[in-house]
C-alpha cells in the first residue's frame, strides 16, 4: 500500500469504504494471526511523571492528581493475578517516573521471571540507555514507547523536552531493538494541529519500523490539558472520535499483517459500549485487561472516565473469555509474542 492510497482512504468519509477496509483488515488479521485474541494484565505502576505533556492528564504540572506508587507486593499480587487468569504477559507502564529506579524496577522484573511464566512489557517512558539495558538483562522481553506523531513540529509542541534533553523516541526505539526487546510504539488520532497527512506518514511508519507491536487510540480531552478541547477548523485536520483511530488501526493490521494490535483503553472510554469490539473487528488481535488494585485506578487519569476492563462497566473479567467467544475469537495461551515469517 502506497502513501496515497493511505491517505487517501484516512480522507474518505464514505461508510461504505469504511466498511470495505475494515473487511480488508479483519481479512488480514484472520489469515496472519487466525482468531485468537492475547490478554495482558496492565499494571498502572506509578503515575509519578516528570513532564508536561500537554495531551495527558497526569502531566508534571497538574496539582490535581493524587499521586502514588506500588509496593513491591501490589507488584507481585499483581503478577499473580494476571498467571491466576491466564494471561500471558503483565504490562509495567507509568508516568516517567525519576522515583522508579533502575534497582527497583529491575528487582521486579526478576521477581516475576522467577515466580511465573509471563512475559514481562516495560511502557515508562524515556529512559536511560543504562535502564533499558539493565532491565532487559532482568529479563523484560518488550517496550512500548509511542512516538505519538511523526510530525516533529506538533510532537515537540505537545511533549516539552526536558531541559537540555532532545525528544528522540525513534532513535530510543531503535536502542530497544538492538538491546533485543520486542518494540511497540504507535500515535493517538485527532490531536489538535495533526494533519491526516502526517497521520499517513505515521501509519507508513509503522512498516518502516517493522513494529512488533501497534497501540493506537483516539484522543480524549482533559479538563486540566492546554490543547484545546475543540478540532481548529484546519481543513486536513485530523477529526476527534474513534472512526479516524479504527480506520487508523485497520490500515496499520493492512501495512503490518503480523504485528500485536490491542484495541485500546481510548476507544473502550470513547465508546463504553462497542469501542473494544469495534477495535477487534478492524484488525486487533489484543487486549489489555487492567490489573492496577482498585483504589488506585482512577488516579492514573490520563484522560477523564477512563474505562477499565475488568470493571463492572466495562464488562468484568470473569465473562470475558465467554464474550471472546461469543465474538468469534478465543483466547491466546503463552506469552503472545510477534509472529516473524
Ligand atoms: N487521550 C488519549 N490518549 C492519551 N495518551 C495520553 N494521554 C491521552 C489522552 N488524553 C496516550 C499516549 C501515551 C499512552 C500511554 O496514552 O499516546 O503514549
Amino acid at each position: 500500500m502506497k502513501r496515497d492510497e493511505v491517505l487517501e482512504l484516512l480522507r474518505d468519509a464514505s461508510p461504505l469504504r469504511h466498511e470495505e477496509l475494515r473487511r480488508r483488515a479483519d481479512a488480514r488479521r484472520r489469515d496472519g494471526l487466525g482468531d485468537v485474541v492475547h490478554l495482558r494484565g496492565l499494571l498502572e505502576v506509578s503515575n509519578h511523571c516528570r513532564r508536561d505533556c500537554a495531551y495527558c492528564g497526569i502531566f508534571r504540572g497538574n496539582r490535581e492528581v493524587k499521586r502514588y506508587r506500588l509496593e513491591d507486593a501490589d507488584i507481585r499480587q499483581g503478577a499473580r493475578l494476571a498467571q491466576a487468569r491466564g494471561y500471558g504477559t503483565v504490562v509495567l507502564q507509568a508516568g516517567e517516573d525519576p522515583g522508579l529506579t533502575r534497582e527497583r524496577v529491575a528487582g521486579w522484573i526478576r521477581w516475576i521471571k522467577e515466580n511465573t511464566p509471563l512475559a514481562v512489557t516495560l511502557s515508562l517512558g524515556e529512559r536511560e540507555d543504562e535502564e533499558l539495558a539493565a532491565w532487559r538483562e532482568a529479563g523484560a522481553d518488550r517496550y512500548l514507547l509511542r512516538f505519538e506523531t511523526s510530525d516533529q513540529e506538533l510532537y515537540h509542541r505537545i511533549h516539552p523536552d526536558l531541559p537540555g534533553r532532545r525528544s528522540d523516541r525513534f532513535l530510543l526505539l531503535k536502542k530497544l531493538r538492538g538491546m533485543g526487546y520486542e518494540i511497540g510504539s504507535g500515535v493517538m488520532t485527532g490531536v489538535p494541529g495533526q494533519s491526516l497527512a502526517s497521520l499517513a506518514d505515521d501509519l507508513l511508519l509503522f512498516r518502516e519500523l517493522d513494529l512488533d507491536m501497534i497501540g493506537v487510540g483516539p484522543w480524549l480531552p482533559h479538563p486540566a490539558t492546554r490543547l484545546p478541547h475543540s478540532q481548529p477548523l484546519d481543513r486536513d485536520q485530523a477529526p476527534q472520535g474513534n472512526v479516524l483511530a479504527l480506520k487508523t488501526i485497520a490500515l496499520a493490521r493492512i501495512l503490518c499483517p503480523q504485528a500485536n494490535i490491542p484495541a485500546t483503553t481510548a476507544l473502550a472510554t470513547r465508546d463504553p459500549r462497542e469501542g473494544r469490539a469495534s477495535g477487534l473487528l478492524h484488525g486487533a488481535n489484543v487486549l489489555m485487561p487492567n490489573l492496577t488494585p482498585a483504589e488506585r485506578r482512577s488516579s492514573y487519569d490520563i484522560y477523564p472516565d477512563k474505562a477499565v476492563l475488568g470493571d463492572r462497566r466495562d464488562g468484568d473479567e470473569e465473562s470475558l473469555p465467554a464474550w471472546l467467544v461469543s465474538q468469534g475469537r478465543s483466547v491466546g495461551t503463552g506469552p503472545g509474542g510477534r509472529r516473524r515469517g
